[in-house]
């Protein structure tokens, strides 16, 4: 199917919508203890439509995300045919040290289901590739890929596996100081390292754990966001502990480290006794290596990364 590649925009809202939910078979809604019973989509609210798989399944969440997007130095793009979009990508560009050095990844990527098959998938994906050539890029990454074999036909191979690891928040002895940390852009962590929380990469990930970037609904109200300058040893990274909205009190945290710091057991320690000091429970880290910490205990989400080398170093 021959379509046309172009960037997305908010007024593609309402098609992006039903390309995401062509994708959901069954729609469910949440009660407060959280179990899930079958609904009606035309009975949902936004935010029931958003807990089914993200800001995509409701037109009006849809615009405001993909407004965010482009705001954020994000991409996105839709393919087109006959005056509608059929598909999606959205992606990001980041600047890290190795093994990803200059970054885009490819954080969405859907076909309408009634439209999958024809190319459009591929299209998009090559468009991508050709904006992270155009942009010297050194990889292309999709770090949540749920389509490996449709990725692997396109030449990106297996690369880091992350895993997700918990530790009690507790106090320790590890000396540290803490200083607010400025809610600007990602230029005041480019080139850095993303040490912990790269769910996609350190351009994304660093817009998405600024304020404002979940939506903002009643039932997130009171969630907290903890932003601080971290120094220990005399090094210091960024670090942001997200509170989850489905696990009160649990942070996720995310860490931006100048190139050369690596996430010591002094840094597990002091991340685990900040989150202590915050009011925190528990402090999740996804991490590229196992933690060796002797409260640390693994969760189940484990990603590999795909990836392929755009250009030479
Ligand atoms: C995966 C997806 C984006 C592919 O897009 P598409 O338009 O259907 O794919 P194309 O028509 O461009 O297919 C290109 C090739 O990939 C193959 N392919 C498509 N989907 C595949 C999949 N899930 N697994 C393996 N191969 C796949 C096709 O058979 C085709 O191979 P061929 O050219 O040798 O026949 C699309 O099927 C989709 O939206 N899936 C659901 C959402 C999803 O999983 N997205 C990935 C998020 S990381």
């Amino acid at each position: 199917m021959k379509s046309l590649i172009r960037p997305a925009s908010p007024p593609d809202a309402a098609d992006v919508c039903a390309v995401h939910c062509s994708d959901i078979s069954h729609w469910r809604a949440w009660d407060a203890s959280g179990d899930a019973r079958p609904a009606r989509y035309a009975d949902l609210t936004p935010y029931q439509r958003w807990l089914n798989g993200g800001p995509w399944l409701d037109p009006g969440l849809c615009r405001r995300h993909l407004q965010r997007v482009a705001e954020g130095g994000g991409h996105a793009w839709v393919a087109e045919y006959k005056g509608r979009a059929l598909a999606e990508a959205e992606a990001f560009l980041a600047d890290e040290p190795p093994p990803y050095g200059r970054n885009l990844n490819l954080s969405a990527l859907y076909v309408h289901r009634h439209f999958r098959g024809q190319g459009l998938g591929s299209a998009l994906l090559a468009a991508a590739l050709a904006f992270a050539q155009e942009q010297g890029c050194h990889t292309l990454t999709v770090s949540r890929p749920d389509a490996p074999a449709f990725y692997a036909a396109h030449g990106l191979r297996p690369g880091p596996r992350w895993g997700h690891w918990q530790l009690p928040a507790r106090r320790s002895r590890v000396r540290y100081t803490i200083d607010p940390l400025p809610d600007t852009g990602y230029s005041l962590v480019r080139g850095f390292a993303q040490l912990v929380g790269r769910f996609q990469n350190a351009g994304h990930d660093w817009e998405r754990a600024r304020p404002g970037g979940a939506p903002d609904f009643p039932e997130w109200r009171g969630v907290r966001l903890d932003r601080s300058w971290m120094t220990v040893r005399g090094q210091r990274a960024a670090v942001v502990l997200e509170e989850s909205p489905r696990a009160p009190g649990a942070a996720e945290a995310f860490v931006f480290a100048p190139p050369g710091v690596a996430l010591t057991g002094q840094w597990v320690s002091a991340i685990g006794d900040h989150a202590a000091r915050s009011g925190f429970t528990h402090v999740n880290l996804f991490v590229p290596a196992p933690i060796a910490h002797p409260h640390a205990r693994r969760l189940e989400d484990t990603q590999r990364v795909m990836w392929k080398v755009v250009s030479g170093w």
